[in-house]
């Protein structure tokens, strides 16, 4: 296990907090302690650069500004401004996760880690910063920058487990000053110690988008969100040059729920 010393971890403390007062960055959920708008703001962050989910976050909270109007939106006007921001599915789990908390929770966004895990699209880093920047929580959210900080910062090998991480930013963490402490790390971490200058490689490396199967499943939710509906024949036709098997892709959105197969000629986004 790894034990930090107090005067470690007040030198880091102090490195991080000052280098925050003079580079931090300004973003539209940083104006926010709404649970919601926490939850919707994390879940956008998640594989998408800060910068370009600023402007979606705004407009996404002037069309859907509760879990409510959320959970009762149709599909398709959640995957239409959704669009943009890649994944689909990560937009169509926010708003599962919407309905569900509609169901379980009386519309309102749990509060602790274990309740926010139990939802669609929320994992261990995101169950954990939902609380710290909505509440101030006193616990550690590590997510694939703040683990690169620590492990430069106190020279941990590249085969760290996880947990090990997890408790050194334990550690690390000034109580009471959570939110502001999860800031200072994230800037710190874009602005200072990227990935290249550290050396420190991420666990999953995004590999060439374009042409790949995730490319066409957006280029075909793009194109149904805009359409009422396509036939699979033009669908077929139109996807003849895809290396990809469009009917996998097709049976992977309906297995999923983003899409549905009409009178089994159609294909249109689900219903609902
Ligand atoms: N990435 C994930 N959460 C973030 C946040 N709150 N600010 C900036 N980048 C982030």
């Amino acid at each position: 296990m790894i034990v930090l010393h107090q005067q470690q971890i007040e030198g880091f403390r102090e490195k991080i907090f000052d280098f925050y007062r003079t580079n931090r960055r300004s973003f539209p959920w940083r104006e926010t302690t709404d649970r919601y708008a926490v939850m919707v703001s994390e879940i956008m962050l998640q594989q998408t650069q800060a910068d370009r989910v600023a402007e979606k976050f705004r407009v996404w909270m002037e069309r859907f500004p509760d879990t409510e109007t959320l959970a009762l939106s149709s599909l398709r006007d959640v995957l239409a401004l959704w669009s943009g921001l890649g994944y689909n599915s990560r937009g169509q789990r926010l708003q599962l996760s919407a309905r569900l908390i509609m169901e379980r929770f009386d519309g309102i966004v749990p509060s602790t880690p274990d309740q926010l895990k139990s939802l669609p699209g929320i994992g261990e880093y995101t169950s954990r910063s939902i609380p710290v920047f909505a509440d101030n929580l006193d616990v550690a959210a590590v997510d694939t920058n703040i683990r690169r900080i620590i492990m430069h910062e106190f020279t941990l090998p590249e085969d760290t487990r996880k947990a090990a991480i997890q408790v050194a930013a334990e550690q690390l963490l000034p109580h009471g000053r959570s939110r502001e402490w999860h800031n200072a790390l994230m800037d710190y971490g874009s602005l200072a110690l990227t990935s290249r200058r550290s050396g420190i490689r991420p666990i999953s490396r995004q590999s060439k988008f374009q042409g790949s199967k995730r490319w066409y499943r957006g280029r075909l939710i793009r194109e149904l969100v805009q359409r009422e509906g396509i036939f699979l024949e033009e669908i077929e036709e139109k996807y003849r040059s895809c290396p990809w098997d469009m009917g996998e892709i097709i049976a992977d959105l309906v297995r999923e729920g983003l899409v549905e197969e009409q009178g089994g000629t159609m294909l249109k986004i689900r219903e609902k």
